[in-house]
């Protein structure tokens, strides 16, 4: 996601922590929001000294295919990648900012593991070279996930977040079930319905935004309730 979308998803989670995930976030952030942390991820990629981390924002595997069964990067993915933050979070034996800086990305890859185009296709890059026009702009499927979709809505990253907040306790039970293997194959399957309903060079603009908006809705909740559990988790 761009910048809108990481902060829903953190915004969303702040809403559904547990008091002492609270107490240790606090903590490790500085008093700083979910919200406020969650696009560091992105601010460093122009760091060339972080250059490892540019393939653990997302994963492509063949379409129809479960990430179980498919082939792994030598670079590491968004899957193994939130693994290895968990488990750099969790032990106390790591350094406070070793720890803090793993917390940092895991609270952005949860959010990117929901931008159906993270979950993905080697082929075209999860979209990024299938061009399209937005509104009569030059983009393409890849960014029309991450941010021109969200931003169509004209509502700020709090409007958002209060809007998806508002779920009740089975409905967020269900949707947090499953593990993040049953989450990416989510997004990956969705991702396949993607790419079947655009062609290359396609004017997208009120249509598209009109008929998606339920699914990037979801999707951007689904990551807020499911970065809750897993800090949850983390921090119990
Ligand atoms: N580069 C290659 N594949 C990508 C993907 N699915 N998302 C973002 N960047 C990528
Ligand atoms: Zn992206
Ligand atoms: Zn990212």
């Amino acid at each position: 996601w761009g910048k809108t979308g990481h902060r829903v998803t953190g915004e969303i989670a702040q809403e559904y922590l547990t008091g002492k995930a609270k107490r240790a976030l606090s903590d490790l952030l500085d008093g700083h929001s979910l919200a406020f942390v969650s696009t560091f991820a992105d601010d460093i990629k122009a760091d060339r000294s972080y250059s490892k981390y540019s393939a653990w924002h997302y994963v492509n595997y063949p379409l129809g295919m479960s990430y179980k069964d498919s082939e792994k990067s030598e670079y590491g993915d968004i899957v193994t990648a939130i693994e290895e933050c968990i488990a750099k979070v969790k032990d106390k034996n790591n350094t406070r900012q070793d720890r803090v800086f793993h917390l940092k990305l895991l609270i952005h890859f949860i959010g990117d593991l929901h931008q159906p185009m993270h979950a993905s296709r080697a082929e075209d890059k999860g979209g990024n070279d299938i061009q399209v026009q937005w509104f009569g702009e030059g983009s393409n499927l890849h960014r029309v996930w991450d941010k021109n979709l969200i931003e169509s809505y004209g509502m700020t990253y709090t409007e958002l977040a209060s809007e998806l907040s508002e779920v009740g306790r089975k409905k967020r039970k269900e949707i947090q079930e499953g593990t993040i293997y049953d989450w990416v194959d989510e997004s990956h399957k969705i991702c396949a319905e993607l790419y079947d309903s655009v062609e290359v060079g396609e004017k997208l603009g009120y249509r598209y935004s009109y008929d998606y908006n339920n699914l990037l809705f979801q999707q951007l909740q689904r990551g807020g309730l499911r970065l809750a559990k897993v800090l949850n988790e983390v921090f119990k």
